[in-house]
């Protein structure tokens, strides 16, 4: 069996941010949200991955992950001209899949379910297809699906009068019969090829599909605050603390933190679930729960809580408490005592600023 991760999309509702980094790379406890997505393919036991990606951020992705050896996959990179849909994304993996069975993740959800039963069921009972599903409040914004007992009888993308609760999670797996769903469907009102199209025309033709539900933490990372809420959950997670680089006398350390190599805490209080990478300097300041600092970074005379501050950015003398915020790499932020007290910006497009 083999796996694809789809990277393909653009990432709109994430700039600034996917201007320059696409948002499988953003950093979620320090951690791209993609290598999330490797581990959990990587545990069911699947080697042989391929990413589909665009021709812009594709160059980034082979940088970064390269042949895949280092995460103990053997990664290829298929590209995809057009985000012309995710059945379309699947239709220009042929030859990578080959006659394969095939595992297929949107590379933007991030779940902490273990795949291995919905793999292992797969192979054992005769499927054509199983989709992942997940009861939700509100599924319109979400492909759905319509079960009798384990069995798939109708799915539907993004329903305005949704006939269930049971939301497509963004994992499926499949035999090769997809292919004849993906030549016999049209575009659809977004003018994409979608896979929840393709499924239905098996459904349609007698094929057997399986819905396997879920209950575990799902999140699919399209917007800033769902990056937020995949931070918060990944900190709570996280297990005792781990302190490689220096902490003064003066500073506090409360609950679960972990401090990169060469990092300095000077006269701060640093209150877990917190991580801090390497090289970065935290002084005279509070770092409060569910925050994650990326490498090089400089906090002096600032309180930041449930916030992710990407590497190289500078937070300094800022008055009031950052919260529920989002910091790109190499962004600057600093207090001036220059006359007249004005507020001075530099900001990119897409930005999104909360003031007082
Ligand atoms: O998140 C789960 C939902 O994902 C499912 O419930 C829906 O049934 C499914 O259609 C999908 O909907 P989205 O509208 O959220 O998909 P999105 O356009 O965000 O794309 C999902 C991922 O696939 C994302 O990582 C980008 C990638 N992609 C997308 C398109 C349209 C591609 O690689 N190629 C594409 O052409």
């Amino acid at each position: 069996m083999k796996a694809i991760v789809l990277c393909a999309g653009k990432g709109t509702r994430l700039r600034p941010l996917t201007h320059t980094t696409a948002k499988h790379l953003i950093p979620v406890a320090n951690k791209p949200v993609l290598y999330y997505s490797l581990e959990t393919i990587k545990k069911t036991g699947i080697h042989d991955v391929g990413l589909v990606v665009n021709p812009q951020n594709g160059p980034v992705f082979k940088e970064i992950l390269g042949d895949g050896s280092e995460f103990g996959l053997n990664i290829q990179y298929i590209v995809q001209e057009q985000p012309k849909g995710l059945a379309h994304a699947v239709w220009v993996s042929k030859d990578f899949l080959g006659d394969d069975d095939f595992l297929m993740y949107l590379g933007d959800n991030m779940i902490t379910e273990d795949l291995t039963p919905f793999v292992e069921e797969f192979k054992k009972e005769s499927l054509d297809a199983s989709i992942l599903l997940t009861p939700v409040e509100d599924p319109r914004r979400f492909g759905v699906a319509v079960l009798e007992g384990s069995r798939i009888v109708k799915v539907v993308e993004k329903p305005k009068e949704p006939p269930s609760n049971l939301a497509i999670v963004g994992v499926y797996l499949f035999r090769n019969v997809i292919f004849e769903g993906i030549k016999n469907i049209k575009p659809s009102w977004r003018g994409e090829l979608e896979i929840t199209d393709a499924i239905g025309w098996l459904i349609e033709n007698g094929y057997n599909v399986k819905g396997h539900v879920i209950y575990g933490w799902w999140k699919d990372t399209g917007k800033p605050e769902d990056l937020l809420e995949a931070n918060r959950k990944i900190l709570e997670a996280m297990k005792g603390s781990e302190i490689l680089g220096k902490v003064d006398e003066a500073s506090e350390i409360q609950g679960s933190v972990h401090i990169g190599e060469g990092t300095v805490i000077v006269n701060s209080m640093i209150r877990g679930p917190v991580v801090i990478g390497n090289n970065a300097v935290i002084r005279n300041s509070y770092i409060g729960p569910y925050t994650s600092v990326g490498d090089g970074v400089t906090i002096e005379s600032c309180e930041v809580e449930n916030s992710i501050i990407m590497e190289e950015s500078v937070l300094m003398d800022v008055k009031t408490r950052i919260d529920s915020s989002i910091f790109g790499k190499k962004v600057k932020l600093v207090r001036s005592e220059r006359k007249p007290r004005t507020i001075k910006l530099v900001v990119g497009d897409f930005s999104s600023l909360e003031l007082l």
